[in-house]
């Protein structure tokens, strides 16, 4: 099969990735798109850095042995700890993300960050928030929990809302942005909101759509049009009907 007509892959840990998919889609609708999430390993946020390092080469190695023409790698935190390996054995463009910090530090004075435990740890992180320390406070938190709140598809549950009034509330009218450091975190965008007020919030995704469409640009693989499918895969299978329901989701402000 020629390169252009093979399915760009995107990869998380779970359901996190389908807010990056659902910009993928919406950018190139024209592209088939084949998500895996890796929900029987999830959360990898608390993993060693290692761990997750070998789960997001096995998987990402299985779906480049099926034919793929990128990779998206629709996870903050196995892009910190995986994506120099992936692209350093890979003839295909192989696209991160990364948190939103830079725009949000450019905009705002006092900017949050949530993210997952080993993404705020690793270097990655510390080498972006060098970068934008100049100009913004920055306040890196961890929220784990958040990460399975989403895979149960709790968006709005009263259980997710008293643990955002703990984990943010004593942030709330100190800082004026929040980064979604996490692909989880946009299906919380509501809940997130309601617990800190009128923040602004940040997320890569269209970012990270933006790259997957250049790169697929300058080497000619795009494909046009508006007939591109999506498949979901998980590793557990009986994720697969809250993927669907989260891909249809509109997408918030
Ligand atoms: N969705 C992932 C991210 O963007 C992490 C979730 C997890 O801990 O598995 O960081």
């Amino acid at each position: 099969m020629e390169r252009t007509e093979l399915p760009v892959a995107v990869f998380d840990s779970g359901l996190g990735g389908i807010s990056v998919l659902r910009a993928l889609v919406q950018r190139m609708p024209g592209e088939d798109f084949l998500y895996f999430g890796d929900s029987a390993n999830a959360p990898y946020g608390v993993r060693p850095a290692a761990e997750v390092r070998e789960l997001t080469q096995s998987v990402i190695a299985r779906l480049y042995a099926r034919g793929i023409k990128a990779a998206v790698i629709a996870c903050n935190t196995a892009t910190s700890a995986a994506i120099g390996t992936l692209r350093a054995f890979s003839d295909i463009p192989v696209i991160g993300i990364e948190p939103a910090l830079k725009p949000a530090a450019a905009q705002h004075r006092h900017v949050l960050v949530l993210a997952t435990p080993l993404t705020l740890r690793e270097e990655k992180f510390a080498a972006l928030m060098q970068r934008c320390a100049a100009s913004a406070e920055i306040l890196p938190l961890p929220c784990p929990e958040l990460v399975e709140f989403v895979e149960r598809g709790e968006l709005d549950s009263p259980a997710l809302t008293a643990y955002l009034a703990r984990q943010l509330g004593p942030y709330a009218g100190h800082v004026d942005a929040v980064v979604l450091g996490c692909t989880h975190f946009p299906f919380a965008r509501r809940a997130i909101r309601a617990a800190l007020g009128g923040v602004a919030l940040y997320d890569g995704s269209d970012g990270t759509a933006r790259e997957t469409q250049r790169q697929l640009v300058r080497r000619g693989w795009i494909r046009g049009g508006t007939h591109g499918t999506v498949t979901l895969e998980n590793s557990l299978p009986s994720e697969l009907p809250l993927s669907r329901r989260l891909l249809d989701l509109p997408a918030e402000d």
